[in-house]
């Protein structure tokens, strides 16, 4: 097993990376607790033993999921139930349970201990680290959250046995958006030591930047055009193949903007392809539409920004020009 300390000072804890991490839980749980209120969805099938008394809530599938309805029926049952301040949510399942328990964490009774055991391979090296829940509007995708860090993390690679593959595949969206924050080993080493390093570079970034002030935008790294491409396809795409795109997209446009040469564009698209994951535009996306959702981008708040690559490394560049940004877009149509 290996550990990943994810060091925020009184809210510091543990993420525990390896085959059966699930069964540690016991373990992780805040001293004290009497209750557990397990959150996961029906078709994950990955049973946890809290070891003190527990119930399980089962919500819906997909980012429908992920709303305050949920939200509402989660703490309506804890309440009914009689769950405490001093005891303890554990949301099993991908970026939707982790997002939403979570959330219903950080606001039920203004907070409750939460432990997330993350089953996709996305959750394992993204939404389940760093403390960000929240829940989407039908006006847009994580519009209501809060920052609420876990009690522990448990990223058990024996369930991502059972994942299906394209949800495996999406994950290695993430893994290759790692490649570039400083992975660039990632690819030699086997799964469990490839989830813990990406946990540590995410630690190591959130560690410094909880709250997203500076660094934390780093980890958007090609995903301005990934989410637009979410939202354009009303998630037809899933996050790690949109991503994988918005890989490809930063670099070219980094390239277009003459702030990286040819050869680091082609390792852009070496990584993501390695990954078996698409490194083109797919057909039937409006190309005015998709510019007009990146410009109202959280971070757009002068002008088209993007995180992209340059002399300096990885950094957010604001105010670029949207010819250029329609012309890439372009360029990436596969013929
Ligand atoms: N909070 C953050 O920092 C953060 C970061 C990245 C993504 N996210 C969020 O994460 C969500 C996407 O998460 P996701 O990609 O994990 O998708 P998901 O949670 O929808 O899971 C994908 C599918 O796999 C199923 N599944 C999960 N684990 C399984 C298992 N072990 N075996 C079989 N099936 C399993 C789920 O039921 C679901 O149908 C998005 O809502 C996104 O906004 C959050």
């Amino acid at each position: 097993m290996i550990t990943v300390p994810v060091g925020l000072g009184d809210r510091s804890y543990d993420v525990l990376v390896g085959w059966g991490a699930r069964h540690r839980l016991t373990e992780v749980l805040p001293v004290g607790v009497r209750r557990a209120a397990v959150v996961t969805q029906a078709t994950i099938g990955v049973e946890v033993d809290p070891g003190v008394e527990h119930r399980i809530w089962t919500i819906a599938d997909g980012e429908v999921a992920k709303s305050l309805a949920t939200v509402e029926e989660l703490c309506r049952g804890w309440a009914a139930w009689g769950l405490t301040r001093g005891d303890v949510v554990v949301a099993v399942g991908g970026g939707v349970v982790t997002d939403t328990a979570g959330f219903a964490a950080a606001v039920y009774h203004r907070g409750v201990a939460v432990v997330h055991v993350p089953t996709t391979l996305l959750g394992q090296v993204d939404a389940a680290i760093g403390g960000k829940a929240g829940v989407n509007l039908p006006e847009g995708k994580n519009l209501v959250g809060a920052f609420w860090q876990p009690s522990a993390v448990l990223c058990d690679t024996e369930v991502l046995e059972h994942l299906p593959p394209r949800e495996y595949l999406s994950g290695c969206g993430e893994v290759a958006k790692y490649h570039f924050l400083g992975g660039t080993d990632l690819v030699d080493l086997p799964l469990d030591e490839r989830v813990a390093r990406c946990v540590a570079i995410k630690a190591e970034i959130v560690g410094a930047d909880e709250r997203e002030g500076g660094r934390r935008a780093l980890l958007n790294y090609g995903h301005t055009l990934a989410h637009a491409l979410e939202t354009a396809g009303h998630y037809d795409l899933r996050h790690g193949e949109a991503l994988a795109i918005g890989l490809v997209y930063a670099a070219r446009l980094a390239r277009r903007l003459g702030r990286i040469d040819d050869a680091r564009v082609t390792e852009h698209q070496r990584v993501v392809a390695g990954y078996d994951l698409p490194t083109t535009m797919p057909p039937g996306f409006d190309h005015a539409e998709l510019v007009a959702l990146m410009a109202r981008d959280k971070k757009a708040t002068a002008g088209l920004t993007f995180v992209l690559d340059g002399p300096a490394g990885i950094e957010v560049v604001a105010g670029v020009d949207p010819h250029h940004v329609r012309d890439v877009l372009e360029e990436m149509v596969a013929p």
